[in-house]
């Protein structure tokens, strides 16, 4: 069993590689006044953080995101106690400080639009304060890429360290896995149809939802913390533990251990985020049966530490892969089955052992590489960690699709289902195309008002959301994958999904979503009409609508491109205004010409 995350390493009390950062601040030889303009508030404290700041120790930021307005990431609280001993212990300096909070569900009109916010408020306070490295406290779905893109920009040395999904939760009746996320997606369906009343769906929801924790499904949450893991950002075997799991409290101290040394040893977030760590990220990703929104935030991570990463490196390198655990939504099991057969480790020993793993000698957070971390490591319950010869799905990762429609859509075609697949896929001479006249659905409020009361929407119909995307929505809304009308629903028939939004990653709906560019952004998307046909080919990684160069040109000079609604706050507009597209990370524009901006810092 994996008990420890850490083993001290040869650098462990030695002296820093590199003067410390926090010494331009604490230790001015030349000027003493401004050491002690900035040294006599820590000196209040009354917790001796001056005094230790004094004796040249490194100084650690924890990057606190848990708070009652984010309680996924609320354990962190408890759990930042266990980092500070950690720190303390290895002969660092704690300094812990609030993260603007991100809660996914919670936040109007989606969590999303603050990632760029938090992100930005983040690099501040990693420039401007007397810190020397940083531990990234993640867990909500994006909470993890907002602290490591401002780590990557800042480039101090950083780790991450999540909060652990919840517990396992349960039906009522004891007879079900409930999944968070996963289960409002069915209760929507069953709730439609009048099956469940609303206070069983509340309900339901609850039972899902049974400790603290992140959520307990391969959605975004799961996702992106197994992938900071993967990119070597965090402890080897961290990320699957479960919040409320002893282990996570002595993970919690490793880290902050680790986190120390990570500053005397100088490994930066530029030594670690390389092209190969990305690489072996999308292959885990697949491995793990990931969420969309991956994409979307590796690339932001790449654009902030100056890695070229598109979605064809996505279909490139992850694809072909096979999924490998089976949780939900993808599969049948939760995260507590998932971290006793052995968590990511288990998965990465399994794609090496196959000469999957693209980048084996890839460096890591532990000071060791990928395959130093894995090796031995072994799925102790294959019914969860499946053999890479049995997978769960073969062919799981994202196909990039382009066309006239968008330059790039990502499609995860292993939660295609067998109805859909015979109802759409099944053409024997055209086995991975289908075309259908489309029903156009202007943001997700236009599309709750009339799904079930416009005409015209049969079996055949193909539904496109759009004014979805990060300027349309602003923050690009999780709405593409969309139920059709609840008579279609009874019959057992899905239809397919285009759109300029994002998509839940607790959800399973064979969506083509992330549409870049999105419509409020002159994507092709914003021109398309009721009827007018599109098709899809999966093979040959195209979408496109049925209408001419010269058709498309006329419809452009007629028609006002999709702006969305008006912005109700100053970020709001902001960010619609810097915005890139969901393609290339939903990055600030501007942003990514400031990198690793700690090695070149003029104080
Ligand atoms: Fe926060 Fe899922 S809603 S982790
Ligand atoms: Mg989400």
């Amino acid at each position: 069993e994996r008990t420890t995350f850490y083993q001290p390493t040869a650098a462990e009390g030695i002296e820093a590689a590199v003067p410390l950062r926090s010494k331009k601040w604490f230790n001015d030889e030349e000027d003493p006044g401004m050491t002690g303009i900035y040294l006599e508030r820590y000196l209040n404290d009354g917790v001796t953080l001056g005094e230790l700041a004094l004796q040249n120790k490194p100084i650690i930021g924890i990057a606190q995101t848990g708070s009652d307005l984010a309680p996924c990431n609320r354990h962190h609280l408890q759990l930042a106690k266990r980092v500070r001993d950690g720190i303390l212990a290895a002969g660092g300096t704690p300094m812990e400080f609030p993260c603007h909070p991100i809660q996914e569900t919670g936040k109007r009109p989606t969590a999303m639009l603050d990632r760029n916010l938090s992100y930005l408020s983040l690099v501040e306070v990693l420039y401007g304060y007397p810190l020397d490295g940083i531990v990234l406290l993640t867990g909500c779905d994006k909470t993890t890429p907002a602290l490591l893109m401002a780590a990557a920009t800042v480039n101090i040395p950083a780790i991450c360290l999540n909060v652990g999904p919840m517990l396992n939760g349960y039906s009522g009746d004891n007879t079900r896995l409930m999944g968070s996320g996963s289960v409002a997606w069915d209760n929507r369906a069953l709730y439609a149809t009048g099956q469940i009343d609303a206070a069983q769906f509340v309900q339901g929801m609850a039972t899902s939802a049974p400790s603290i924790g992140h959520c307990n499904t391969m959605g975004t949450a799961s996702t992106m913390n197994a992938l900071a893991e993967a990119l070597g950002m965090a402890l080897p075997g961290s990320s699957a533990i479960p919040a409320a799991y002893r282990e996570r409290g002595a993970c919690a101290y490793a880290t902050g251990r680790r986190i120390v040394d990570l500053v005397r040893e100088d490994l930066k977030p530029s030594d670690i985020l390389t092209k190969e760590a990305f690489e072996n990220a999308i292959a885990c990703c697949t491995a793990i049966g990931g969420s969309t929104n991956a994409p979307i935030h590796l690339n932001a991570v790449a654009k902030h530490i100056g890695v070229a990463l598109d979605c064809d490196d996505w279909d490139r390198v992850g694809y072909e892969l096979p999924v490998l655990v089976n949780i939900k939504p993808a599969g049948q099991y939760l995260c507590e089955e998932y971290y006793r057969a052995g968590g990511l480790p288990a998965v990465q020993a399994e794609l090496l052992r196959n000469n999957k793993l693209p980048h084996p000698s890839a460096v890591t957070v532990s000071g060791r590489s990928v395959s130093d971390n894995v090796k031995g490591d072994v799925s102790r319950d294959r019914r969860v960690i499946l053999d890479f010869d049995k997978p769960l799905t073969q062919k799981g990762g994202f196909i990039n699709l382009k066309g006239n429609l968008f330059d790039s859509a990502i499609m995860k075609t292993s939660v295609i289902k067998p109805a859909f697949r015979e109802r759409w896929l099944s053409n024997p001479d055209d086995p991975m195309a289908f075309e259908g006249p489309v029903v156009i659905f202007d943001g997700p409020e236009d599309y709750h008002a009339r799904i079930d009361k416009t005409p015209g929407i049969t079996e055949k119909s193909i539904l496109i959301m759009r004014g979805a995307g990060p300027q349309g929505y602003p923050g690009a809304a999780e709405v593409v994958n969309m139920l059709p009308p609840a008579e279609l629903i009874q019959q057992g028939i899905e239809l397919p999904c285009i759109g300029d939004g994002r998509q839940s990653g607790t959800c399973g709906t064979p969506a083509i979503l992330n549409a870049s560019p999105e419509a409020a952004d002159g994507g092709l998307l914003g021109y398309l009409k009721d009827g007018d046909v599109v098709r899809v080919d999966l093979l040959k990684r195209s979408a496109n609508a049925e209408l001419t160069p010269e058709e498309i040109k006329e419809r452009r000079a007629a028609m006002p491109s999709y702006k969305g609604p008006k912005s109700q706050t100053p970020w709001q507009k902001m960010f619609r205004e810097s915005v890139a597209q969901l393609a290339d990370g939903m990055v600030i524009k501007e942003a990514v010409e400031f990198q690793r901006i700690a090695q070149t810092m003029p104080i």
